[in-house]
This record gives structure tokens, sequence and C-alpha cells, in this order.
């Protein structure tokens, strides 16, 4: 089987957010299970695309609406990734030093325009497509409605919705910029009055994946308008759980922490790099060490976090600590917290930085609202640090309360009071000496790696082999 993964984000070439961790990962793991998965993924103008070589390998032009644009399909050279990585360069679009803006939907159509007009010359076409959240939710509908990809007709689709809240809206006068099609089904592009692309291609796609189980339920009941629909195409709908790349992330090899460390050597391991974070941060190493990794958006809970950390500092003899940047009110409100040798904040991302997070740290705390599936859980769990988590989508299928038998801290719903409470719970079981280091031990040898959902996936794809 030849799969086709078109996405907007892959690590390391480009990340945004958990999209990229999954794309970066899931190829590798499938080539393991003799499915030949490659990427696909627009050419921006970022340290990764001036750092690597790449060869041009397809050139041609895209029509959008009245306008053409000139592109190149550049294949990366000696990828180290382990599958072959095809960027589609649209300079007039695509080559911006971000990923998302407000020009998105222009962008993303001529990044799905072109990938579609490229296919088109494949003598040996892909068993199967497969797209990612909105930003490539219109290839589904064009493969099956446009009149110029016919040929791709009956190439399986698959779509992974990683986040259902963002779903690409743009109003019908922009319709033309879709290849013709015809205008009698225009109505598959249509929710609420809109032209909606996740929508699209809920309808168009031949199965629909949400990165968790329990996500997909939830969707049924709260998708950002979208709960009808997923009712109504459930018999196409799963849920399978992303997992984490276990080579990327192993506190044995990790060479970006400051000591690695394996189950065995777990307490002296992360007591090294706590100590460097402490240092680093201003805080006392001798209390229990807080984190949040992760964007500070509503979603997140990031909304709370002032009142939160104010409430938990006051309460618990503690330190807390914080990477990442969103909303800049809740930055201006985090950098306003008395730190007072218990609480500092890295405004901004920097993925060598988390790794240490994730090393050093005792809990991270993830009180998301909404949690597609959550990686960070994932990757904390991997490196000895115990999760602090909102039930909810893929955090309820990954973490299991201490007091059911489990490894981590649950709590039901996002309030100030919940999540400090959760975080009072988690400083009594810190004190907890030896069941909480055997607890380090336990959770670090929990295998979420891709190996069990890759397969998942595989069967997925068999199932629509013709
Ligand atoms: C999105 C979701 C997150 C998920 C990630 C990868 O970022 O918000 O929950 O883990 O995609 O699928």
């Amino acid at each position: 089987m030849n799969i086709l993964h078109i996405s907007a984000e892959c690590f390391p070439i480009a990340k945004v957010g958990g999209l990229a961790d999954v794309v970066g990962a899931l190829p590798n793991y499938q080539k393991k299970l003799r499915v030949n998965s490659n990427v696909v993924i627009p050419y921006y103008n970022n340290d990764f695309s001036k750092k690597n070589d790449f060869k041009e390998i397809y050139k041609s032009d895209i029509k959008l609406g009245t306008d053409y644009f000139d592109f190149r399909i550049l294949k990366l050279l000696n990828s180290k990734l382990g599958f072959d990585v095809f960027c589609v360069d649209v300079p007039k679009l695509l080559y911006k030093d971000y990923v998302y803006s407000t020009d998105d939907t222009e962008r993303f159509l001529a990044f799905q325009i072109a990938t579609l007009d490229w296919l088109l010359t494949f003598d040996e076409k892909p068993t199967l497509i497969h797209t990612h959240d909105h930003h490539t939710g219109l290839i589904p509908f064009m493969m099956s409605q446009s009149h110029k990809y016919e040929s791709l007709k009956n190439i399986p689709t698959v779509l992974t919705i990683h986040n259902a809240q963002y779903q690409g809206w743009f109003p019908h006068d922009k319709v033309s910029l879709i290849p013709p099609f015809n205008f009698r089904n225009v109505g598959l592009l249509d929710w609420g009055g809109n032209i909606n692309p996740l929508a699209a291609a809920i309808k168009c796609a031949w199965r629909v994946t949400t990165v968790s189980p329990s996500y997909m339920e939830e969707l049924k009941q709260n998708a950002n308008g979208l709960e009808s629909l997923l009712l109504h195409e459930r018999a196409k709908c799963i849920g399978i759980l992303n997992g984490i790349d276990w080579n990327v992330w192993n506190p044995e090899t990790d060479k970006t922490i400051i000591k690695t460390f394996s189950a065995s050597t777990a307490i002296s391991g992360k007591k090294a790099n706590k100590k460097w974070l402490c240092k680093k941060f201003n805080l006392d190493e001798n209390k229990p060490l807080f984190c949040f990794i992760g964007r500070l958006v509503g979603e997140k809970g990031a909304d709370l976090f002032s009142s939160i950390f104010t409430k938990a500092l006051k309460e618990n003899d503690i330190s807390i600590l914080l990477l990442g940047s969103g909303n800049k009110e809740t930055e201006a409100q985090l950098k306003e917290i008395d730190n007072n040798k218990s609480y500092n904040s890295f405004i901004g991302y920097d993925e060598k930085l988390a790794h240490i997070f994730y090393a050093g740290s005792d809990f991270i705390l993830m009180p998301s609202r909404v949690e597609p599936c959550g990686l960070n859980q994932m990757y904390a769990l991997r490196y000895g640090t115990t999760p602090i988590v909102n039930a909810i989508g893929g955090l309820k299928d990954t973490v299991i309360d201490i007091d059911d038998n489990g490894y981590g801290i649950c709590h039901d719903g996002v309030s100030i009071q919940k999540v400090s409470n959760a975080i009072s719970r988690a400083n009594n079981f810190y004190t907890e000496k030896v069941r909480y280091e055997q607890n380090i031990k336990k959770i670090m040898k929990i295998d979420y790696s891709w190996n069990n959902s890759a397969q998942e996936y595989v069967k997925l794809y068999q199932s629509l082999k013709k």
C-alpha cells in the first residue's frame, strides 16, 4: 500500500501544535507495518527550508479563480525522517514565515489544488489519501466532485480530525476558487451558510477518524456546530488514539535534556533536570514542581491560570513553571503573578526547553476544556512526570486516577476550585514518598507509542482497499 498524508504541519519541518508531531511520527510506524507512507506539506519560509536540501521534481502552475500561480514540488533530500517528504512550493502564497494567518483560504486552497494537479501526473496513483484537519479538507470534495480530478475519484480518502473547533470557513462568494464541479452538489461544501472545509471533508471522505475514541463521542454533543453532521455520518467515523514517537521522546537517549535516565535511574535523573530548571527559573528545587506546556488559549483552560496558580500557591508549598504563548491578556496576567521564588514562566515556545520541562517536573497540568487527544500527558508519562488532567477527550482515554488504581490525578470539569483541589491532591500524593516514587517508575513503562494505533490505521486502510 502507498499512502500519502497531506497536512499543513509535519515535525520537524513545520510545527505549530500536536498535528505536526502526529504527521511526523505516524508514517514511520506505518512503514514498520509494511505500509509505504509519505507526506506532502507546504514549503514554508522557515529554518528547516533554509537548512535542508530539496530537489525539484515537478513544476507547473495552478489556476485559483481567475489567477495563475507557479508552483513546484520539492522532494526533501537525505530525509532523516524515515519517510519521503514532498513540499509544495507556491512562492507567492505559501512561502511565508508563518504556517497559519488570515490569508489561509487562498493559501491552503493553492496547496490542495497543486497537490492534486501533481497527483494527476502519477503513473501509479497512491492506494489512499490521508488528509488532516480543515486545511486539507477540500481534497476529498475535489477528488470526488471536480471534473478535473475525475481520474482520482476511486482513490479512497481518510480524514483525521485533530481539532474540530477550527473548520476553515469562508463565504460562498469565493466558491470560484475551487476547480469547477457539478454545481448541483454545492451543498456538499456548505454548512450553516458558509463553505466549511471540515464539514465538506466529513461528508466526502470515505472514512473519518478522530484522535481519540472519547473525542469522537464528545463531538456528537459538542463540535462547534458540526454535532448533527457527525451523528449523521457516524457509520463511517471511528476514534483512534494518537501515539507518541518513542524514539524522539525517550529519556534514556534524549540529547536535549540535562541528564538522561531510565525507569531505574529516574529518581536521580529527574532530580538533575529539576535542579537545572529551578536554577534557571529561580525556583526552590526542594518543592514539588508543577508545570504547564502549551498554547495559552481557552481550550487549554489558560484564562483561569492566573487565578488557579495564585490560589494553589497560597494553599500549597509548591512551585509552578509555565512554557507557552497565546492570548495576550492571559500572557499579561501570568506575568503579574507574585513570583516569590515559587512561580516563573517562559512566554514563547522552545522545543528543547519543553523536553527539559518534561524531564525535570514532578507534575504536568492539563486542565483542558477540549482535548481531542493531547500528547503532552503521554510525553510526561514517558519522562516520569505525573499528569493532572481534566477527564475529557484523549485525556480521559490515557490517564487513570490514583484512587482508581491508576497513576494520575483526574478532575471532572474545569474551574478554579476543581483545578486547585487537584493540585492539592497531587501535593499530598508527592509527600507519600514511597508511593510517589513507585509511580514514577510505573508511568515510565506505560506504552503509548504508535505501535498499537498505527496498526489500527492500517486495518482501516485495508478495509478500504479495492
Ligand atoms: C490537536 C489537538 C490535540 C491533539 C493534536 C494531535 O492539537 O488539540 O489534542 O493531541 O492535535 O492530534
